[in-house]
């Protein structure tokens, strides 16, 4: 066998990246026991690619993982616990800070959580041939006899070489065993800027309905993955290709189209979204930041309208966009917290800034932008910077420009007025004594009247002002200081 300079790099590196003294726990354990091991998956993959190591090893072997763990566990000298899932033939345990997962070669489907796990004994290439890609299946011998030999019947060496993501079988089968992997090729494409082989993509595209037997948090993880990476176009392109999208975010495939009418077009609101999503990404690793990003313009297939004066309008998509988060969120169990409201905040006010940033830049504005956005206002301007996708150069100068602007003004009307926490400085309880009232109605309106005179900049966010603004306009409700 002749090396290419990639696989003598990786024969070079390998072995002492087996050096952790895990691995020869594992080796020993596995010839007291008489059973063959292996490192499988993604820490070989990810060794090889000279990726960050992960906090995760897989170990397969050809006998009992249970078994094989739990002798580990006796040799090593903490004796951590040994975590047992009967049913899956697996079981797990921690080593410094790496979580060591134990599982017995299979003959059948490998899957996490399938909800029938096949636990058929198998050799190492049976349970080779049933993980998902050919550079996810490189195992390295855990063996005295052959420590740290590669083991790669499927050529994984050379598909991480030609950045190309494979099944090691027929894609149909390998697929079908768990149709999640169908996401996990394209969030590995998307994580590895790898392409995905061409009998793949049709068989995502043929398979992708089946998709629907897989639940909402395995999918959202992978939705996650893909949103970290810094140019997640790249998967939702792959998701789009391949029908999945439309399945699991049909909110999002309605934005790609373009209409016509009197010769007046709008623009494609779906590669638009893409282009949001990549700008934001060097700028937050937030990743509900991401998903606002994602789902700011979503309101707008189901507001378009058409009329002569104005053109194509999408009046009020901010608002229906929020309310569509919460729906999709359901739909896909995400969690319906503190993060769905943040999501749902940033798309409800995602046009605000931008509105600003196309006239003049007021303080009165500013403020209200920043009394309505509290402690959010630095991801909703990062949103909305993200937005700007325009490509006339003039138009991109000015629109960026004015958001120099508001952000300067920002700190500024901050310094002066602290509306972001906004407290009044005059509270209900202050406005009764002074008039000598009981709860009522009149109590709501000037408070009301206090907030909007500082909001305007009429008045400034301090007791006196807004005490001697409480008089005047009592006044004119026909209220009366009692001393
Ligand atoms: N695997 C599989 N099919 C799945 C999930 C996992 O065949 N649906 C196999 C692959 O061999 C994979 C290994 O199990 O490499 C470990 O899975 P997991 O920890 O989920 O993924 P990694 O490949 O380790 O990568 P990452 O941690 O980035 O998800």
């Amino acid at each position: 066998m002749e090396f290419g300079f990639f696989q003598l790099k990786f024969l070079m590196n390998y072995k002492s990246a087996l050096h952790n003294p895990i691995f020869k726990f594992i080796s020993q354990a596995s010839k007291e026991l008489q059973v063959d091991s292996y490192v499988i998956g993604g820490f070989v993959r990810d060794l090889i690619l000279g990726r960050d190591f992960k906090k995760d090893i897989d170990i397969v072997a050809v006998g009992s993982g249970i078994e094989l763990a739990l002798k580990v566990s006796e040799l090593l000298p903490k004796k951590p616990k040994v975590q047992v899932f009967k049913t899956y033939g697996t079981a797990m345990l921690r080593f410094e800070d790496t979580e060591i997962e134990f599982v017995g070669a299979r003959k059948e489907s490998y899957t996490h959580d399938s909800r029938n796990p096949i636990v058929e004994n198998g050799t190492l290439e049976d349970d080779q041939n049933r993980r998902d890609f050919t550079i996810n299946a490189l195992a390295l011998s855990l063996n005295e006899s052959d420590f740290g030999d590669l083991l790669d019947p499927f050529d994984g060496l050379k598909d991480i070489e030609n950045k190309i993501l494979k099944t090691p079988l027929d894609p149909d089968i390998t697929y079908s065993d768990d149709p999640l992997r169908m996401m996990r090729a394209i969030r590995f494409a998307t994580q590895l800027n790898f392409d995905i082989e061409k009998h793949s993509l049709q068989s995502i595209t043929k398979n992708a309905e089946r998709i629907k037997i897989i639940s909402g948090e395995r999918i959202v993880d992978e939705l996650n993955k893909i949103l970290s990476t810094s140019k997640p176009s790249i998967g939702f392109l792959h998701l789009y290709k391949t029908g999945l999208l439309e399945i699991l975010l049909p909110e999002l495939t309605a934005l790609n189209q373009v209409e016509e009418i009197e010769g007046q077009t709008h623009k494609n609101n779906f590669y638009h979204t893409l282009e949001v999503v990549d700008n934001i990404c060097p700028n937050t690793d937030d990743i509900w930041l991401r998903w606002a990003a994602l789902l700011h313009d979503i309101g707008k297939a189901p507001t378009k309208r058409f009329n002569k004066k104005q053109g194509w309008t999408f009046h009020g998509h901010e608002y229906l966009g929020g309310k569509m988060v919460k729906k999709i969120f359901e739909r896909l169990h995400m969690p319906l917290n503190q993060k769905m409201k943040f999501v749902q905040k940033m798309v409800i006010m995602s046009s605000r800034p931008i509105v600003l940033s196309q006239d003049i830049v007021t303080d009165s504005a500013v403020r209200r932008l920043v009394f309505d956005a509290g402690e959010d206002v630095e991801n909703l301007m990062t949103l909305c910077e993200a937005d700007i996708t325009t490509k006339n150069p003039a138009k991109f100068k000015k629109y960026h420009k004015n958001f120099e602007i508001v952000r300067q003004k920002i700190v500024e009307v901050e310094e002066k007025d602290s509306v972001r926490n906004f407290q009044p400085p005059i509270s209900g309880e202050e406005i009764m004594e002074i008039f000598d009232l009981k709860p009522s109605r009149e109590i709501g309106i000037l408070k009301e009247a206090v907030k909007e005179a500082i909001l305007e900049g009429e008045i400034p966010n301090e007791y006196e002002a807004a005490y001697q603004f409480v008089l005047k306009r009592a006044e004119k409700l026909g209220l009366k200081k009692i001393n």
